[in-house]
């Protein structure tokens, strides 16, 4: 497995492997059993496989967890080496971003959900996705469907701007009591771990009561009730949207995507599901 830690070394390797199908699976490291199974799709698909471990500075607005995000380079490096990676990219984020004036953004897709509280959120994640799709040219990108908003945003700019790239949606991987898995996870304590698993349920609720006509507000408060149920809980949001403006709707009539996020302590968690294109 090759270590690429910057941007030379990685056009090099690209230029090396002209004309095979690559995968890239873009991650922030910390790398867990959800992003095991992106990597686990991407090598059944492609001649090569290439993983980004960077936390992305761009991404993060003032006194979120850029410092305090987890790292483990080591141990990330031994997954990818196991799952038959063929290079990892690693670089130092002042060299990358050096002088950096060139950003990407997308219109409307980017303010509701987690766009209320991150406003720059989506701009930096497009700008690095930018950044890693004209640096390994993939023919197929792989992201988890618990960053949805993420998902959808993504493929929208791919399609508007061209890339040719196949965005690939992978399921959400979850622990045994229903948490869906996240490097944030580590954040909670004992007690809130323990708390945690409700949105999930809340969502499973939410899953058995959803029928075309029904009132998105109705849906809501199902959900709503439920996680209140845990009083270590603070709803940020859960909302019903449609999955190509992801513009709330009143009446759920077409394809849907609820979605939620909720602090336990400091820990924010996000969760949700696609109603009708995807449901599983
Ligand atoms: O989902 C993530 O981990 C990040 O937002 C991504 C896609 C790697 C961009 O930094």
């Amino acid at each position: 497995m090759k270590v690429l830690r910057n941007v030379e070394e990685a056009l090099e390797f690209t230029k090396g492997n002209y004309q095979k199908s690559v995968g890239l699976v873009p991650t922030m490291g910390f790398l867990h059993a959800g992003h095991k199974s992106l990597i686990d799709e991407a090598r059944k698909n492609n001649e090569i496989v290439v993983v980004s471990i960077f936390v992305n500075p761009t991404q993060f607005g003032p006194g979120e967890d850029y410092e305090a995000y987890p790292r483990d380079e080591e141990r990330d490096f031994k997954l990818c080496e196991e799952a038959g990676v063929d290079a990892v990219f690693t670089p130092d984020p002042k060299e990358f971003y050096q002088n950096h004036k060139t950003y990407v953004t997308i219109e409307d897709l980017k303010d509701n959900l987690c766009g209320k509280t991150r406003p720059i959120h989506f701009r930096g994640v497009l700008t690095v996705l930018t950044k890693l799709f004209h640096i390994f040219k993939p023919t197929n990108a792989y992201f988890g469907r618990k960053d949805a908003q993420q998902f959808l945003i993504v493929k929208k700019a791919v399609e508007d701007l061209n890339f040719g790239i196949n965005i690939v949606p992978c399921p959400i991987k979850r622990e045994e009591d229903g948490l869906a898995i996240s490097s944030r996870n580590v954040y909670l304590s004992e007690e809130e771990r323990k708390a945690a698993p409700i949105l999930h349920k809340a969502l499973e609720k939410g899953r058995a009561a959803i029928k075309k006509g029904m009132k998105a507000e109705d849906l809501i408060k199902i959900i709503v009730d439920e996680i209140k149920t845990e009083k270590l809980s603070d709803i940020e949001y859960v909302q019903v949207v449609d999955t190509k403006e992801i513009k709330d709707v009143d009446v759920i009539d077409g394809d849907v995507l609820v979605a939620l996020a909720v602090r336990f302590g400091k820990t924010r968690l996000i969760d949700n599901f696609f109603y009708e294109v995807w449901d599983v």
